[in-house]
Formats: structure tokens, C-alpha cells, sequence
């Protein structure tokens, strides 16, 4: 999906957060600036946001964000995004969701399925529909109603989803299937894989993106009991080497 509106906007430059997580500062000439991220625990990926804590926007006139998420409508996005951009004396423009489909795999499996390949793929053309009018809006560098909500009681549900996310992989394990390939090491945006005696050993800076779950090709990796019996998600747009690419420094 970012990689649409990239193309929907004019002159657009695509910059993973996980290449850019480690720069201290870091900082943006643009003037228009957009936040393109998952919805975790109805609000921000933790790397997301650190990472709009540390960005300098001195110069940005133009803020939006963009998320995509399973189908919990109500979010806390906009307004957390409001708070980090408080101090810096700005505050989004635009902010838009887009429903995809959930890859999340510690709810239960009725109320986090994977869609049929059919249903997938219409909720993806519905949602790049919507994405073209977003495009239009932020081209025209309107504002949009959604952009700023309020800070709903949801918001101490995800502060203990902050507190605890880096250690949630403590349930992550290979089993018997592992045969050492290093894919998972490899995808993790954060470096949170080390390989041990060619077998995966998580070290407690987990993002719970749950991108070394699904993209094992072995489809050896487990958490706790939750996923013996859950399929495994690859976005159907997205190469495995377009993962392993996005931590490159830029
Ligand atoms: C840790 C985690 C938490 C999530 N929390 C939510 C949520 O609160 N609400 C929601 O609608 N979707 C939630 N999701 C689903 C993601 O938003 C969804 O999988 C993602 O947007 C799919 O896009 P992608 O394939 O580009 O990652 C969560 C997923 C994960 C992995
Ligand atoms: S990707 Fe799967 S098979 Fe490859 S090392 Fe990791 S756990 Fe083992
Ligand atoms: S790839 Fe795995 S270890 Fe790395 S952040 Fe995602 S869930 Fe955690």
C-alpha cells in the first residue's frame, strides 16, 4: 500500500523506518511529510513511535499519516500521533485507515482470521480505491476531518502493549523443521534474530511485526501454542528480499 501512494503522489521518496530508526537526529528537508504504518494495539507500531518522537519537521508544513489495519475501526492513532507532534509545534494535516487483513497472531483465530484469496483481494482493491482519493487529498495538501480524534480509553491497553512488546518474543521458538536457512534473521527490521547453532534465538527487542513467523519457509517458527494450527501470511505484494532490504542504513 505504500508503495501505491508512492506512485498515486508526484515526486514521492519511499524511506523504510527501519533504515532510519538508528540515526540520531534525524532529520527531513521536505515540506510535506507523511507516516505510513500497520495499526498495532489500535495505535503505532513501538519503532513508529520512536521513531516520530525523534524526527525533526522543523522545516515540514504538510503532515499526514496512513494506516492500514485488520478491522478494529475504532483507533487511537491520530490523536497519539497528535501528542508526539505536540512538542515540535505541528500536528497532522490528514490521517486515513485503510482495512486490509489482520497478520496479528495472538488473538484468537476467529476473531483474527486470514481472509480467503478472494476476499483478500477485494478488500485490497477497495482499500487502494480509497487510497486513490487520499492521494488526491494530499496531492492538494487538504485537510482532512479524521485527523484528529480523541484520546479514548484504549489508550492504557496500548501503553502495556508499549511496556511489554520487546519481550513478547520470550514465547517465540524453532522447532523440529527449522534447517538453519537464516531467512528469519534476515527479515527482522529490528536485528532481534541472532543464529545460534544455525537455530533462531530471539534477543528481547521485539517489534511483534511478526515477520519471521509468517515468512519462515518452513514454516517452523512458533509462539507458544498460539499459532500449531494458524496459517501463514505473505503479503501478496511484497517480495521477501524487499523485506530483508528495508533495515538497510539509507
Ligand atoms: C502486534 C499486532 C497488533 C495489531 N493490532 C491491531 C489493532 O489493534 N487493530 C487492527 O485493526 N489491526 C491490528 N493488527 C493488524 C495489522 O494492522 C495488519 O496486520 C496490518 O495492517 C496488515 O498490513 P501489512 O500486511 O502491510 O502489514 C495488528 C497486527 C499485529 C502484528
Ligand atoms: S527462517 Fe525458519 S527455517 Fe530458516 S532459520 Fe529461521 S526458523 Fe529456521
Ligand atoms: S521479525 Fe520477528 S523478531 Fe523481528 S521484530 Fe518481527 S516479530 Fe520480532
Amino acid at each position: 500500500m505504500a508503495k501505491n501512494l508512492k506512485e498515486m503522489l508526484n515526486d514521492c521518496e519511499l524511506l523504510p523506518i527501519a533504515g532510519l530508526i538508528n540515526q540520531d537526529p534525524i532529520i527531513v528537508t521536505s515540506e510535506k511529510v507523511g507516516f505510513f504504518f500497520p495499526v498495532y494495539s489500535w495505535a503505532l507500531p513501538k519503532i513508529v513511535y520512536d521513531f516520530i518522537e525523534k524526527i525533526d519537521l522543523s522545516t515540514t508544513k504538510y503532515i499526514f499519516a496512513v494506516t492500514t489495519m485488520g478491522g478494529f475501526s475504532r483507533q487511537y492513532v491520530a490523536p497519539l500521533v497528535n501528542k508526539l507532534l505536540k512538542p515540535k509545534n505541528k500536528e497532522l494535516d490528514a490521517a486515513y485507515n485503510l482495512r486490509v487483513f489482520s497478520n496479528n497472531i495472538w488473538g484468537s483465530k476467529r476473531i483474527n482470521p486470514l481472509p480467503s484469496k478472494e476476499k483478500g483481494e477485494k478488500r485490497i482493491k477497495k482499500a487502494l480505491l480509497k487510497l486513490e482519493k487520499i492521494a488526491e487529498i494530499i496531492r492538494n495538501n487538504q485537510k482532512s476531518t479524521a485527523r484528529k480524534g480523541s484520546l479514548y480509553p484504549m489508550k492504557d491497553s496500548y501503553y502495556s502493549f508499549m511496556k511489554k512488546v520487546n519481550i513478547m518474543d520470550e514465547k517465540y521458538y524453532s522447532d523440529e523443521k527449522c534447517n538453519g536457512c537464516g531467512i528469519c534473521q534476515k527479515i527482522c527490521p529490528v536485528d532481534n534474530i541472532k543464529l545460534v547453532d544455525e537455530k533462531p534465538e530471539w534477543q528481547h527487542k521485539c517489534q511483534m511485526c511478526t515477520g519471521c513467523l509468517h515468512y519462515c519457509p518452513q514454516k517452523a517458527i512458533q509462539w507458544g501454542e498460539y499459532t500449531f494450527d494458524r496459517e501463514r501470511y505473505n503479503h501478496p505484494y511484497i517480495k521477501v528480499n524487499e523485506l530483508m532490504n528495508q533495515k538497510q542504513t539509507l
